[in-house]
């Protein structure tokens, strides 16, 4: 039985080894009744089609960044929140509880079934005009951002321009000039060598970047349950994993960009941080007034 897992990040990132890990412990658990054939660097499927794939059943895995979801899903923009979850262990509170549950339900509807959330991290900006201390420096900037309206709206927000691509096109775009910067984690900026092409780095931690880990709920339930026993439980042993090891991914990746000497970086004052926070607050209303006050309730309610 072969399972298709189709991804868009590098190998050496929080999900490009989470997916190889899964693989072995799925392969060598089921005695080779499974094979889980990894495509990373949208090498298969781009984010777009990735989901229509999954949907026709012509890959079996797929865990996008949950901005990716948002086209199907509004309710989704919950996790594009500016400031939405302190940190990784804030994201494993939320979803092991009512906004996981919200989350995944909706799914059914579309005929996929979400197995699990996988962390990379959190975004921080670059981009080549200048550092970005306060809110208004992004003033006039043009920034990429994933297929997420209330992405855009943050930019639009701050008075800069968001230009939605891709992921596979970030560095061509930075590198044509065609966007100033952009937003990633740590190590999507340096496995995809956005510091070739950028010049400035600020570590904001401003949005939640996170995987929805889904597979094809006809396809699913078809498996005989001692294979989807055992998958069930390699999932959950690869959550636990990326769980414990993104941060640790990123923070390494943090020092090989140091090291490469192309990005001037700027670490956010906690006086600056205040002011994105302010400048940022308007986004929650607006999202309230697209998908209601339920999602962002438990939002909220699982922080407490
Ligand atoms: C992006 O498009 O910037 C990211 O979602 C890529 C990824 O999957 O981490």
């Amino acid at each position: 039985m072969i399972i298709k897992f189709s991804h868009v990040v590098a190998e050496n990132t929080p999900k490009g080894l989470a997916a190889q890990k899964f693989k072995r412990l799925a392969e060598e658990r089921t005695n080779g009744r499974v094979e889980v054939q990894v495509f990373a660097n949208a090498q298969l499927y781009d984010d777009d089609a990735a989901v229509s794939a999954l949907q026709q059943n012509h890959v079996q895995l797929i865990a996008p960044a949950t901005s990716k979801m948002t086209a199907l899903f509004p309710e989704w923009q919950v996790f594009d929140l500016p400031f939405a979850f302190a940190d990784e262990e804030s994201v494993r509170i939320a979803m092991e509880g009512e906004l996981g549950e919200l989350m995944f339900s909706l799914l059914e509807s579309e005929y996929m079934y979400g197995l699990a959330m996988w962390d990379n991290g959190f975004k921080q900006l670059t981009n080549r005009s200048r550092v970005i201390r306060q809110p208004t420096d992004v003033s006039g900037l043009r920034f990429r951002v994933m297929d997420s309206r209330i992405l855009e709206k943050q930019y639009a927000q701050l008075g800069a321009i968001p230009y939605i691509s891709r992921f596979s096109d970030v560095y061509s775009l930075l590198e044509q000039q065609l966007v100033d910067g952009q937003e990633n984690t740590l190590s999507n900026i340096y496995t995809k060598r956005f510091y070739e092409v950028q010049n400035y780095m600020t570590i904001s931690n401003h949005g939640y970047l996170g995987y929805a880990v889904i597979t094809n709920a006809e396809f699913w339930s078809s498996l005989p349950d001692d294979i989807r026993d055992v998958l069930d439980q390699a999932i959950a042993e690869t959550t636990l994993w990326i769980r414990q090891n993104a941060r640790t991914i990123n923070d390494e990746q943090l020092e090989n960009l140091i090291r490469t000497q192309r990005l001037r970086v700027h670490y956010l004052t906690e006086s600056e941080l205040i002011q994105w926070h302010n400048a940022l607050q308007p986004i929650y209303d607006l999202l309230e007034q697209e998908i209601g006050k339920e999602y962002i309730e438990a939002l909220q309610t699982s922080r407490k």
